[in-house]
């Protein structure tokens, strides 16, 4: 698989600075993705460099302009014209990201973050990237409630799609059965390790007990349990 760059546009390029740190900052470093951060302020017009405006037909709160967005887009698009775009619009209004989304976002070769702030983006900005070829636009969601802008957004989807690329994770068997990667979105079984007693909680026995049959049946059940305790309503 060939790297995979990400380039992220935003009026607060500093919310990015955790990327240099543990997983992604070595899968960096290993040449296994590129990430390039934008300021969205440096294609806004005018001495107060504005990036915003009034929502036409009233309401409160501003409306992020089309023009800066168009901009920025279109350099970053022409930077890597060969490449198929994925240009991830983050908006409350957008699709759930679950795993299944994660999955798919990981075999694309070039995917743009637009990191919207205020009441969000001009909405002709998703329009008009649509109707380019090369170029898909998604609308995501990280869940129902509404965050200050879409930068904690990208930064929970690009962990969640790095840590995915083959060669990021020191042992890849740590995805096989993992939480929301089983049937059924199932959750994963509760893990211990050393001590085998703290605080007067012992370890579960069967785990000492060196019976993988016996281990794997009750790592299930355990699994089973969780997922059927969970509300329906809050899993998204
Ligand atoms: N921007 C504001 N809230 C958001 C959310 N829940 N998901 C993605 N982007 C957002």
């Amino acid at each position: 698989m060939s790297k995979v760059c990400f380039d992220l546009i935003t009026i607060f390029p500093e919310y990015f600075s955790p990327l240099k740190l543990s997983l992604i900052g070595k899968a960096q470093e290993n040449n296994l993705v590129s990430i390039a951060i934008h300021d969205l302020r440096d294609q806004a017009q005018g001495v107060h460099k504005s990036v915003d405006d009034t929502p036409y037909g009233g309401g409160a709160g501003m409306v992020m302009s089309p023009v800066p967005w168009g901009e920025a887009l279109d350099r970053v698009i022409a930077s890597d014209s060969a490449a198929i775009h994925d240009l991830i619009i983050l908006t409350p209004a957008g699709q759930k990201l679950t795993q299944s989304l994660v999955e798919e976002l990981v075999v694309c070769e070039h995917l743009i973050f637009a990191c919207g702030r205020y009441e969000g983006i001009d909405h002709r900005v998703t329009e008009f990237y649509q109707t380019l070829p090369n170029i898909r636009v998604r609308e995501i969601s990280i869940g129902d409630y509404v965050l200050g802008g879409g930068e904690v957004a990208t930064l929970v989807i690009m962990e969640a799609v790095i840590r995915l690329i083959p060669g990021v994770l020191g042992n890849p068997q740590s995805l096989v059965e993992e939480s929301h990667s089983l049937p059924e979105d199932a959750v994963e079984y509760p893990n211990y390790t050393k001590p085998a007693s703290w605080r007067g909680i012992e370890v579960p026995e069967v785990l000492l007990s060196g019976n993988h049959a016996r281990i794997k049946s009750w790592r299930n059940e355990q699994a089973r349990e969780r997922t059927l305790k969970l509300d329906p309503r809050t899993r998204g």
